[in-house]
């Protein structure tokens, strides 16, 4: 099968990789082309726009949020349906079918697959769980909605880059719901360890027992691990993700449960907590930093206890 990748950052690169080492034909795309390097010297073919590396069986989008993705896809000057012909999209091959991974809007997903539909081509969204470190290990958590018949073509795709694939719905736009209310949880399991140590710390217990103890027995499970050790341990340099781009999930969120007319309140203080953090300039640092913000507001120094 021939595979495209649009998008080679912290995602994409290592899903690509694993594309090739799976011994699929993979042709990428990345707006700065030199991110395509690596991939080129261990197989892959450099496509010289979006629409060149669309031309295979499948094409895979993981870009960074609506902005890009529609930039890809519907061309850089593109705000209403008018604009619609000098992107990714008008010139995607008839059979390929197009797996959107990145983390967008509802709003937006609904217009790609209308978009497509009107067009004739395969769409389905596909969104993953799982940082870097775990999209390099092949063990993603992968979410797709969309046409049958599209998802089991996508099947072999799925199973070189994840470790679980679980179909959400028959409308993509769906995956995006199932997405953002999963990456609502990993905020709002962020804020409870960010206030509960800073608790703890102000009163003087020690918050890497609570951590052992929450993490590894009472709430046992690995994204609890995973999470809560960053922020007991006050690391938050990690580089797989951002407080930035875990505000624009949580927007994102917050956007579809208005659409829908759900109240969220405690997304809604997510949201602030998220902003505040970015106002402070935290936003570049990983999203466990919401934890610095509450021992701040505390009255505790972020990082250190003392
Ligand atoms: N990192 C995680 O832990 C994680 C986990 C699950 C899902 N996600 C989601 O996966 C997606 C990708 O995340 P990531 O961590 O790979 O992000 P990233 O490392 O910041 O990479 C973003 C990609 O989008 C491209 N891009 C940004 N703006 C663009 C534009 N205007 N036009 C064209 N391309 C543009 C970048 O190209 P350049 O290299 O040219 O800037 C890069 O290829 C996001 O939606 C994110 O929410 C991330």
């Amino acid at each position: 099968m021939d595979i495209g990748v649009i998008g080679l950052g912290n995602m994409g690169a290592p899903i690509a990789a694993n594309l090739i080492a799976a011994g699929f034909e993979v042709t990428v795309f990345n707006r700065n082309p030199e991110k395509a390097e690596p991939l080129i010297a261990q197989g892959a073919t450099l496509a010289h726009d979006a629409a060149g590396a669309a031309q295979g069986d499948i094409v895979i989008t993981m870009l960074a949020d609506d902005h890009a993705l529609e930039s890809v896809l519907f061309g850089e000057k593109s705000n209403s349906k008018d604009d619609e012909q000098d992107g990714m999209l008008i010139h995607q091959g008839e059979r390929t079918i197009h797996v959107s991974m990145s983390t967008v809007s509802v709003q937006l997903a609904t217009r790609v697959a209308e978009a497509s539909s009107s067009l004739n081509r395969g769409f389905i969204s596909a969104p993953v769980m799982g940082r870097p470190d775990v999209a390099e290990r092949g063990e993603l958590i992968i979410m797709p909605a969309g046409k049958h018949k599209l998802i089991e073509k996508c099947m072999p795709v799925f199973e070189a880059i994840g470790k679980g694939v679980h179909t959400v719905g028959d409308a993509p736009e769906q995956a995006n719901v199932f997405k953002l209310s999963a990456n609502f949880m990993i905020s709002s399991m962020i804020e409870t360890f960010a206030e509960a140590f800073a608790l703890l710390r102000k009163n003087e217990v020690d918050h890497h027992l609570f951590y052992e103890i929450m993490a590894k027995e009472f709430f046992k499970s690995p994204i609890y691990e995973k999470y809560g050790k960053i922020i007991a341990d006050g690391k938050f340099d990690t580089g797989a993700f951002t407080i930035k781009a875990q505000e624009k999930d949580t927007r994102l969120a917050l956007s579809a449960a208005i659409e829908s007319q759900v109240p969220m309140p405690f997304c809604t203080a997510l949201e602030t907590a998220f902003l505040s953090a970015i106002g402070r300039g935290k936003g570049e640092l990983d999203p466990c930093a919401l934890a610095e913000l509450a021992a701040e507001n505390a009255g505790l120094s972020g990082r250190k206890r003392k």
